[in-house]
């Protein structure tokens, strides 16, 4: 059997864990059902508010267990099966409680040939735990994940579904965990991509206006 299917990159929940929370527990409060409310009325139908809503809960839980998978689901009107799948395809959501910090470590393929598994493996080493376990005093969490988007600053990882860290070397990593343990989120940094440099004079992702370049053509126009 392949590998990855023997060890894939991201476990799935158990199946049939013990709740976490009891019914009294499981509710939304009237605030956050019209909240929910407001994530529906913005699309044709109810998935489209999935993805906020399990937002929302995992802000309110702290992590999505079935029963608060189950709980999203049904104040949505949704099959499970259908949440559980959106919640489990994502590594942003966290099936089971995690650490104060989750390091999301990329080794998808550019991070991977510029050393995301150095990364990892350092991280392991450092923190005395495998990926997918949190240290027991209950501040760090390591994911692998998938591609995180910023493969032009590769090594990435993520910090709690926050900032980035870029460019990691065992240094820096040293350092963001000296940080984290003094309560210290890394900054948010802004990578300025080389077309961006040559085609806006700046960067996209925070004070160059929006241009065309990125925009995709219609699909009629495209298959024309
Ligand atoms: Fe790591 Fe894309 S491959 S961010």
């Amino acid at each position: 059997m392949a590998d990855f299917i023997k060890h894939p990159v991201v476990p799935l929940p158990e199946r049939d864990p013990e709740p976490v929370f009891s019914t009294e527990e499981l509710v939304f409060t009237d605030e956050e059902k019209r909240q929910i409310e407001a994530y529906v009325a913005r699309y044709p139908t109810a998935d489209g508010a999935v993805m906020r809503t399990l937002w929302l809960a995992q802000e309110k839980f702290g992590f999505l267990p079935p029963e608060v998978i189950r709980l999203v689901a049904d104040t949505l009107g949704l099959p499970y099966a259908q949440v559980y799948g959106v919640a489990t395809f994502y590594t942003q959501y966290y099936k089971k409680k995690m650490g104060k910090y989750v390091l999301d470590v990329c080794t998808c393929f550019s991070c991977q040939v510029c050393g995301g598994y150095d990364v990892l493996h350092y991280l392991e080493e450092k923190l005395g735990i495998k990926k997918g376990e949190t240290t027991e005093d209950g501040l760090f969490t390591i994911q692998e994940v998938e591609c995180l988007g910023a493969c032009g600053s590769a090594p990435v990882l993520q910090v709690t579904n926050g900032p980035y860290v870029f460019n990691l070397t065992e240094e820096k990593i040293d350092r963001l965990l000296e940080d984290l343990r003094a309560g210290k989120m890394p900054a948010f940094t802004s990578v300025t991509l080389p077309q961006d440099e040559d085609e806006m004079g700046g960067n996209r992702r925070t004070d160059a206006p929006q241009t065309a370049t990125y925009v995709t053509p219609p699909v009629s126009k495209t298959l024309e």
